[in-house]
């Protein structure tokens, strides 16, 4: 075989982690857009991508934004946070989680998270809730949802808001009901790398009225502008302090067709995820690695699949032979709680077992649409290289 066709063959064998799932429907929209009067936010695009949110998550107010990030920050200005405030999330998140808290110079507090889910642990968010507590941001990790019964349990709902993390949770539900729409607020993320995507972009939800009236004055700069639009008032003025977030029609209509095709790309992350779970049980069985499982009170997005290893040090070396086998594998987050920020910023130290120990110990595995077709092969391929590594050490 001539080095040529070797390389060739190893390209078409190369399983990237991540890869839109796209058809001429975003194209078309686009274009629709490009060729109307109307490049700027809020206009049909948008407001029809709104509407589809809200029917279908049963959601009363439903705001895109241009990121999660900027869904989060939003959150945490009508919050009205500031120094001195604390706001309690996971350590094992993103760190838009922790920013929007410091932008607004108030301190984020991280919790550990459950070896079972990855999520907030109720019981650590009690230990370090505070009179200085104004909020809790569980996260809503891989596409399921995080334990809001145990948060009930130990939260009082008069002194501190949730800030529902559902950057990667959007169509997920807990109990049946569509996760940002549990806590006050809610935030969505419509990153490249999530199920629906127009790029970049995001959401913010909430079902009370009074919150989703300074989230419009917010969004559009601190004004009035969006009553103006809708001819309730005559002149449009600055009312609060704001921002920027309102994402062009042309990424609404991005998102708009990708939120069209919501079952077929949800049924088709399905199918690689479970294929995923059936292959690799024989290596949980075997000790070796451990498989996430779907609490019985959430509905996933099948956003993530990962597994754990079982020791810390099969890691990094199983991730190696996954990359040479042409499977991009990946870790995950490197814990907040130990980052140079948050120890330049924190008032002492803060230890979390778990999240310390599953940050090592996870391997994130490539899922997409695309892979459905042969999800058993791949599945199987993956299966292999992880008995032939745990074999050989
Ligand atoms: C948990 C979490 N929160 C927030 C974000 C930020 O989302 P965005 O890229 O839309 O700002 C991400 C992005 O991956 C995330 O995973």
């Amino acid at each position: 075989m001539n080095h040529q066709f070797e390389n060739r063959k190893k390209m078409d064998e190369f399983i990237p982690f991540n890869k839109i799932f796209r058809g001429q429907e975003e194209i078309d929209a686009v274009i629709q857009v490009l060729k109307s009067d109307c490049w700027r936010g809020d206009g049909p695009a948008g407001r029809e991508a709104e509407a589809f949110i809200n029917e279908w998550l049963g959601s009363k107010y439903t705001f895109l934004t241009t990121s999660c990030t900027h869904a989060l920050e939003m959150a945490m200005m009508i919050l009205d946070i500031g120094p001195g405030d604390e706001v309690i999330m996971p350590g094992f998140t993103f760190v838009s989680t922790a920013n929007a808290v410091r932008t607004r110079g108030a301190m984020p507090v991280f919790a550990d998270i459950r070896p079972l889910d990855l999520m907030i642990d109720p019981e650590d968010v009690e230990k370090k809730t505070t009179s200085k507590t104004k909020a809790i941001v569980p996260v809503h990790y891989s596409g399921i949802s995080a334990d809001f019964d145990g948060l009930f349990s130990v939260i009082n709902p008069s002194r501190v808001t949730i800030v529902e993390d559902a950057a990667q949770g959007v169509g997920a539900r807990w109990k049946g009901r569509a996760l940002g729409t549990i806590g006050e607020m809610g935030c969505f993320s419509f990153h490249d790398t999530k199920n629906f995507t127009s790029g970049e972009g995001g959401a913010f939800l909430t079902q009370c009225q009074e919150i989703a009236e300074k989230a419009e004055w917010i969004r559009e700069k601190g004004t009035n502008r969006s009553a103006f639009m809708r001819g309730e008032v005559d002149k449009y003025t600055w009312i609060s302090s704001g921002s920027s977030y309102i994402p062009s029609d042309i990424l609404s209509a991005v998102l708009m067709a990708q939120l069209k095709k919501k079952d077929a790309i949800v049924d088709a992350r399905k199918t690689v995820w479970e294929s995923y779970r059936a292959s690799l049980q024989e290596a949980e069985n075997k000790g070796w690695i451990t498989l996430p499982v779907i609490p019985s009170y959430s509905t996933s997005n099948y956003h993530m699949f990962y597994f754990l290893t079982k020791r810390k040090a099969d890691r990094n070396p199983l991730l190696d032979v996954l990359k040479k086998a042409g499977i991009d594998a990946t870790f995950h987050y490197i814990p907040l709680h130990n980052s140079p920020y948050a120890k330049k910023i924190s008032r002492g130290s803060c230890t979390l077992p778990a999240t310390e120990e599953l940050a090592e110990s996870i391997i994130r595995l490539p899922l997409y649409p695309d892979l459905a077709t042969n999800a058993d092969k791949i599945a199987g391929r993956v299966s292999e290289v992880i008995h032939s590594y745990f074999l050989n050490h």
